[in-house]
């Protein structure tokens, strides 16, 4: 099978945010408590941050982490966990029926972000509580001193403000699962006030809104539309998230989902564009994809806890998908979505970090390891960053639940003017047969491979295990070369590949 790819270096879509390769951790399950934190692990620092954990997270380069939740959030505190250790109240969280010891909170974490080479996006909680507690807590983390919170702050050990500029109002409001849900109206008014109030301290806040916490929402996408008509001149982004699953074992649906996920895209991005005309705006807003991965593995095996049948523990093992090959590919065609669309979604967190719902996996007191989805998300976060180019694709396809004709190659392309580089992330999502491609390069100047990985498996199934850390890792690829501004690769059936040029 023959597919042709045309890309061209002034055919651009946008410059990528950096941010585009985020990442979430909530305190939920084992994401921060023996994930992050396990003090008395042999590689825990003076701090508790377990070090094996802190090096693969380096090696992402993890340019932002959202925290503290998620549904946690909705209920949450933020002021139980500042202090001196031993007066943190443990407190039960309504959102996944355990009991939350707060021996992490926003000092701890700030300096596990520091530690990790990251920045910090916060969330506020409009759930239970609202505006009063979201501006103590910004002021609390961002001003310099001499006023009640910024003094308690210095108090407890931290005199440098963090100054951390990126806020979600609340989290998945829409939801009538959350905490505190409710409706468009109701969560417009409270995020237009809590807006207000924060831009009130500090005008160049970045502020994230939330919209809908799936595209199946009954309220999708008339709820963006509310919610942006009260909110529109106070935020800078609408939060979206979306979790992908094969529970029918059907690949090939499985893997055209990321058209679904464009589709959803494309309509936040329409109905941002009718309130900016209908307020006769020249702002523009953008989309904050803050949580999206795959999760459907463990979801069976969580429900007795969620039901509260093992009482209120504490940091059980929630949510932890084991991913297999098959989501490597799914996971590449995400993040092949989001740099296509890098023309509005300019934040996208990959939920999570650790553990839940993780592309790093631990054992409490053991090994910590690189689960397969580690790997697209390595590549795009390494060599994703630069200008994403709108390729020509001409690929043959197939017809699928959330499409037709869905291309058998899922591509993007980012030009790095600086370093000289071209970068291809590449799916065959075609499970029978190999795809020979064939990459036009125009207006770039010579061009040789220089690195291309590929991840290939007889096995869609198959995953990395603390025992067989490297059942599914990259191995490095053959054939692929340019020639007289022409690349060719085969693309072996059900493949993932990262081919970089130097030009
Ligand atoms: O990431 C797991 C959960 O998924 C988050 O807490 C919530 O925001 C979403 O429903």
């Amino acid at each position: 099978m023959k597919a042709r790819v045309t890309a061209h270096k002034d055919y651009t879509v946008a410059k990528i945010d950096d941010r585009l390769y985020g990442a979430f951790l909530e305190h939920l399950g084992r994401a921060i408590y023996s994930g992050i934190y396990e003090p008395g692990h042999p590689t825990a620092d003076e701090k508790g941050f377990r070090g094996d954990v802190m090096e693969l997270v380096r090696d992402l380069q993890v340019p932002v982490v959202r925290y503290p939740g998620g549904n946690f959030v909705s209920a949450y505190n933020w002021e139980d966990g500042i202090g001196p250790r031993e007066n943190r109240p443990v407190r039960l969280d309504l959102a996944w029926h355990t009991s939350e010891p707060n021996e992490v909170g926003i000092h701890e974490f700030a300096d596990w972000c520091r530690a990790a080479g990251t920045s910090m996006m916060l969330a506020v909680n409009l759930g239970s509580r609202g505006l009063d507690a979201a501006r103590n807590f910004l002021e609390y983390c961002n001003h310099p001193g001499g006023s009640y919170w910024s003094d308690l702050r210095a108090k407890n050990g931290q005199r440098e403000p963090w100054n951390v500029k990126l806020w979600c109002l609340g989290n998945e409001m829409d939801g009538p699962w959350q905490i505190g849900h409710k409706d468009a109206n109701e969560y417009g008014r409270l995020a237009a006030e809590t807006a207000k109030a924060m831009r009130a301290y500090d005008k160049s806040l970045e502020l994230v809104v939330c919209g809908s916490s799936n595209a199946n929402m009954p309220t999708y996408p008339e709820w963006e539309r509310v919610v942006l008509e009260h909110t529109y001149e106070t935020v800078d982004h609408v939060s979206l998230h979306m979790y992908f699953a094969n529970p029918e074992k059907d690949t090939g649906n499985y893997l055209a989902l990321n058209h679904k996920l464009d589709r959803y895209i494309e309509t936040i991005a329409s109905t941002i564009n009718y309130v900016k005309a209908k307020k006769r705006s020249k702002k523009d807003v953008y989309i904050s994809f803050d949580e999206w991965n795959v999760w459907y593995h463990s979801r069976k095996q969580d429900r007795a806890i969620l039901d509260g049948a093992n009482g209120w523990p504490v940091a059980p093992a929630l949510l932890e998908d084991i991913y297999n090959f098959e989501d490597v590919l799914q996971v590449g065609c995400i993040i092949n979505t989001f740099i296509r669309r890098s023309d509005v979604v300019k934040i996208a967190c990959i939920a999570q970090l650790v553990n839940v719902i993780a592309p790093i996996m631990t054992e409490k007191g053991g090994a910590a390891w690189r689960q397969t989805t580690y790997y697209p998300y390595y590549f795009a976060s390494i060599y994703g960053r630069g200008t994403a180019l709108n390729l020509l694709v001409e690929s043959p396809g197939y017809d699928s639940e959330h499409d037709d004709n869905v291309p058998y190659v899922d591509i993007s392309g980012v030009h790095n003017e600086e370093e000289g580089t071209l970068t291809f992330f590449l799916v065959n999502r075609n499970g029978e047969e190999a795809v020979d491609l064939e990459v036009r390069l125009q207006g770039f100047t010579g061009g040789m491979v220089t690195d291309h990985q590929m991840m290939t498996n007889s096995d869609l199934e198959a995953v990395n295990t603390a025992a067989n850390q490297q059942n599914v890792i990259p191995r490095r690829g053959s054939g692929a070369s340019v020639t007289d501004g022409l690349l060719t690769v085969s693309l072996p059936a059900y493949s993932y590949q990262m081919i970089r040029i130097k030009l």
